[in-house]
């Protein structure tokens, strides 16, 4: 079926209720997948004399979960939409269920269970429908409940696995629905209105996108007026000599100074969550676990040029083979650390280039497979975007300017900040705290399309963006950093935020 024909029974689109611009771009992978699914089931084969399995999450599930106005098909008439299966959904804290609606039109048994990788964080999840039985011949909806323990802060990796047997071929498909269930605390007094609450977090990822918007053109000024050679570093550097000891009411500060008209009352604040760097209570062992479903063979992989490198990181570009067509390749960024690394600054790397898993966004880059065999230089992999990283891109552009007639525009400069701000409010809404967004941190392709990414080995590759405050961990003091900037040169950057 063509997006342009009639819809096929079971397949509604309300065009007349699109989403918002601002849910769009989230939502527009997932419609792809949605959509190509769709092509998929209506080219699969006929369906005379089979079961007619249906499994799928119904439109109101959908516009719940992830904000788009479509049923989502795992299985449509025995067709099954890996597309669907493959994403990892993140379950917001204040969600504590899923539904599923299923029928099939003939005896089809199924066996039901759970995985959690931490159970301590999380309790096995419950369901309304015995582990073990027959799909119902009528369409039905069952429940997962999901319950976080409370004893513990933390992103859970879940796996709900649906075993199907079709009694005629005795044989099993296995399905494996991944979810991503946050349990963070939400402090008690700001609960109630989750609608506010998700404004808030909306609003405080546009502010992000602001300040970095208002960094970008500052940049764009200092690249025109050839003033500075190192524009990161003197912020740095003017940001660490302003009372660094206080990160926490700066940034408070910097919010308020920046939208003086926020409606968002200052008392609610304390709602944005605090993530705390656990880093050191992980093992090499359990970042490896983590990772272990998306590890790859070490083979597929070929390392070509060296594109960054630190003290004890690299980025590489390379080229991993498709494991099913040796003739296919696609081009990667593949993470990895030299042999002096210490388990420390591997488990680190692990561990934050995790940071975006799961999610899909066309401004997201998330981590795309790790090879992690024993012995060998764990290495995480990336989709390859060719013009590489934003700063450096950025920096570049600086250089090249004078005798390039196609330097970037301010045009174009805006267009990246948008597309950033729309990566951001993404994140926002799915409780995902970046934590260290900045240029660096992001990459670009030739089409000027920015996609953010996590940080891992950024404190390698940028040593002069982090900074020691006297003990041994190294922040990213940007947010000082900026404000010290904007308030410097304020009506510069109001004449070119302002039109
Ligand atoms: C599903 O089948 C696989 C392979 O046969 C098995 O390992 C797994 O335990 C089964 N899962 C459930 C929930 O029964
Ligand atoms: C399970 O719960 C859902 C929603 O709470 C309900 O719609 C459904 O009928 C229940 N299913 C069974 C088998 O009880
Ligand atoms: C499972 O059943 C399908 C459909 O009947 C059949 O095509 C397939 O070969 C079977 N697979 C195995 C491993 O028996």
């Amino acid at each position: 079926m063509l997006p342009g024909a009639p819809d096929p029974p079971g397949w509604r689109r309300r065009w007349g209720r699109q989403p918002g611009p601002g849910l769009w771009c989230p939502s527009l992978l997932l419609l792809l997948a949605v959509l190509l699914g769709c092509i998929e089931a209506q080219t699969g084969p006929g369906s005379g004399g089979e079961p007619e399995l249906n499994v799928y999450m119904s439109e109101e599930e959908v516009r719940r979960l992830i904000g788009l106005d479509a049923e989502l098909y795992y299985i449509r008439n025995d067709i099954i939409n890996h597309r669907a299966l493959s994403f990892n959904l993140i379950i917001p804290t204040e969600t504590s269920s899923l539904h599923f609606s299923w029928h099939s039109k003939s005896k089809v048994e199924y066996k039901l269970g759970f995985h959690v990788d931490n159970p301590l964080a999380m309790d096995m999840p419950q369901t309304n429908i015995s582990l073990q039985g027959d799909v119902p011949r009528s369409l039905s909806v069952f429940r997962v409940d999901l319950f976080c323990s409370g004893k513990m802060e933390t992103e859970i990796m879940l796996v709900m696995q649906l075993n199907i047997t079709i009694s005629s071929a005795k044989n099993i498909t296995v399905l494996n629905f991944k979810r991503r269930k946050m349990c963070y605390r939400i402090d008690p007094v700001n609960v109630a209105p989750t609608t506010s609450t998700r404004v808030f977090y909306i609003s405080v990822g546009v502010c992000c996108a602001v300040i970095f918007l208002v960094a970008i053109i500052l940049a764009v000024l200092h690249l025109h007026s050839m003033k500075r050679v190192e524009l990161d570093d003197s912020m740095s550097d003017s940001g660490s000599s302003q009372g660094l000891s206080q990160p926490s009411t700066q940034t408070t500060q910097y919010l308020r100074a920046d939208t003086p008209n926020n409606a968002t009352p200052v008392t609610s604040y304390p709602t944005l969550r605090i993530e705390k760097n656990d880093l050191k209570s992980v093992t090499l062992q359990e970042a490896k676990a983590k990772v272990k479903d998306i590890a790859i063979s070490r083979e597929r992989v070929t390392l070509k040029d060296v594109l960054q490198e630190g003290t004890f990181g690299r980025i590489f570009h390379g080229i991993l083979v498709d494991e099913k067509d040796p003739s296919k390749e696609k081009p990667m960024f593949v993470k990895t650390v030299k042999d002096q690394a210490s388990e420390a600054q591997i488990t680190m790397m692990l561990t934050e280039s995790c940071k975006l898993r799961g999610l899909h966004h066309r401004n997201l880059l998330p981590i795309g497979h790790v090879c992690i065999e024993d012995g060998e230089k764990p290495m995480v992999l990336l989709p390859f975007m060719n013009w590489g990283n934003l700063k450096l891109f950025l920096r570049q552009c600086k250089l090249v300017e004078a005798n390039n007639p196609q330097a970037i525009s301010q045009q174009d400069l805006v267009h990246m900040a948008i597309q950033i701000a729309c990566g951001m409010s993404y994140l926002a809404r799915r409780e995902v705290i970046h934590k260290d967004l900045a240029a660096r941190n992001c990459v670009i392709d030739e089409s000027l399309q920015v996609k953010i990414t996590d940080n891992a080995l950024s404190r390698d590759l940028f040593p002069m963006d982090y900074h020691c405050l006297g003990d041994n961990e190294n922040r990213p003091v940007r947010w000082m950093s900026l404000e010290s900037l904007v308030n410097k040169e304020f009506s510069s950057a109001g004449d070119v935020v302002g039109p």
